[in-house]
């Protein structure tokens, strides 16, 4: 039997109503403000709490200046407008871990994202290099639905089961430690872009496939790769041995985690049917999205993929856009000449990503230039050294 705990609902499903809202006015508050809503955030001394957001953003700039090249800032696409503007390169995870694993010459690489990125940006730089994370309570809701010991109990049932004929992929969206399961056990890292790289990879050896966390990604990723519905189960972590029989294990080619992400899964089918119909849109989302949004909509990608195609279309170009609110609003700022906008009429920014409050932003420099690094992210030694396999596995697909 795998099961020793039970699994909790992750704290950040149930603080994502909170931000949910009808306008859609993204500008950071003071934190003080911010942490009326009810949010338990990481403590944080008592001078950044009423600090206006243009004298947070004055002392970035100086202290951006005065660390120079010591610094390098790394920004997921999902940050506020107050945070992303300080990054020294945008991305979305892949490209972030990419050019993670290019900073040389910065001795510290802050990451303006969430936990499993930094965690990542640490296996992919040197030793001496120092990342931190602003807010260490910004997680992923996710990936915090894939504990460890969890994961660990339920792959070695399956993997026993299998006489060793399935491959483990996990999405970037899971902890270092379950990147080195995978590393140890021939298995790989892979993101929303080169989730079919990989599962092709696997597939072509005639391996089965046991992806974490994300149901809908690997759902997508199997659909899309000819893998009919009836050949992917899913893996319940609340039941005994996922809730699956023998015959259920032995017959798919692609077990899932079930996991899917709170902000993704909001998008619908008819607000996919409805922005074609009414508004004559083309319609892009991401992976995450369940099938039926993903089926119907008429390019799935990344971020960065999302950002591309609607950069490059035409201008006068109608798009309806199922991911973060965040990402949507600045596509639609950077291109006025389009009409943007989010399917989802209730706005809902990631509530994770939304912890880099600039306030915290600041802190941490304000620490690096006292000598003092805050908030580092450090992954053990002995997970690092299986998790680079399987990342690396994933640079070289
Ligand atoms: P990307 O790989 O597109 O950056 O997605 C990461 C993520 O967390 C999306 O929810
Ligand atoms: Fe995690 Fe979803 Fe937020 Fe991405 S958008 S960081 S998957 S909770």
């Amino acid at each position: 039997m795998y099961s020793k705990r039970k699994v909790s609902i992750p704290v950040t499903e149930l603080e994502q109503a909170f931000f949910c809202r009808l306008d859609d006015n993204l500008r950071s508050k003071t934190l003080e403000e911010e942490f009326k809503s009810g949010v338990k955030w990481q403590k944080i001394p008592t001078r950044y709490l009423k600090m206006k957001p243009q004298e947070i953003e004055d002392e970035i700039i100086r202290l951006k200046s005065v660390l120079g090249t010591k610094l390098f800032i790394l920004g997921h696409h999902y940050q506020r407008e107050e945070v992303i503007k300080f990054a020294d390169v945008t991305g979305d995870s892949f490209k972030l871990s990419v050019e993670a694993s290019k900073v040389r010459q910065a001795d510290y690489v802050v990451f303006c994202g969430v936990h499993f990125m930094a965690e990542t940006a640490d296996i992919l730089t040197s030793p001496e290099q120092k990342v931190i994370l602003p807010n260490l309570s910004a997680g992923c809701s996710m990936a915090d639905m894939a504990p460890f010991d969890d994961v660990e109990d339920a792959w070695n049932f399956v993997s026993k089961e299998l006489d060793g004929l399935i491959a483990p992929i996990t999405y970037m969206n899971s902890s270092a430690a379950i990147k080195a399961l995978c590393g140890e056990n021939d298995g790989i890292v892979c993101t929303s872009s080169n989730a079919r790289k990989a599962f092709q990879k696997f597939l072509d050896k005639g391996k089965k496939i046991f992806f974490f966390p994300d149901q809908h990604l690997g759902r997508n990723t199997a659909i899309s790769l000819g893998i009919n519905e009836s050949q992917t189960k899913v893996w319940n972590p609340f039941k005994i041995n996922g809730g699956l029989s023998h015959n259920d294990i032995r017959n798919s080619k692609v077990l899932l985690w079930q996991g899917h992400c709170s902000v993704h899964t909001r998008f619908t089918k008819d607000q996919v049917l409805d922005a074609k119909s009414d508004k004559n849109a083309k319609v892009v989302v991401h992976p995450e999205c369940t099938n039926d949004v993903v089926r119907e909509a008429d390019y799935v990608g990344s971020t960065e993929y999302i950002i591309d195609i609607v950069s490059n279309s035409d201008s006068g170009s109608v798009w309806g856009i199922g991911t973060e609110i965040n990402l949507v609003k600045r596509l639609a700022m950077n291109n006025p000449d389009k009409d943007i906008f989010c399917l989802d009429p209730i706005v809902c920014p990631c509530a994770t990503m939304y912890r880099i409050h600039p306030a915290y932003l600041l802190w941490v420099l304000d620490g690096l230039a006292a000598g003092l690094v805050i908030n580092q992210v450090s992954v053990k030694e002995s997970t690092i050294l299986n998790a680079k396999v399987a990342l690396e596995r994933m640079l070289e697909l």
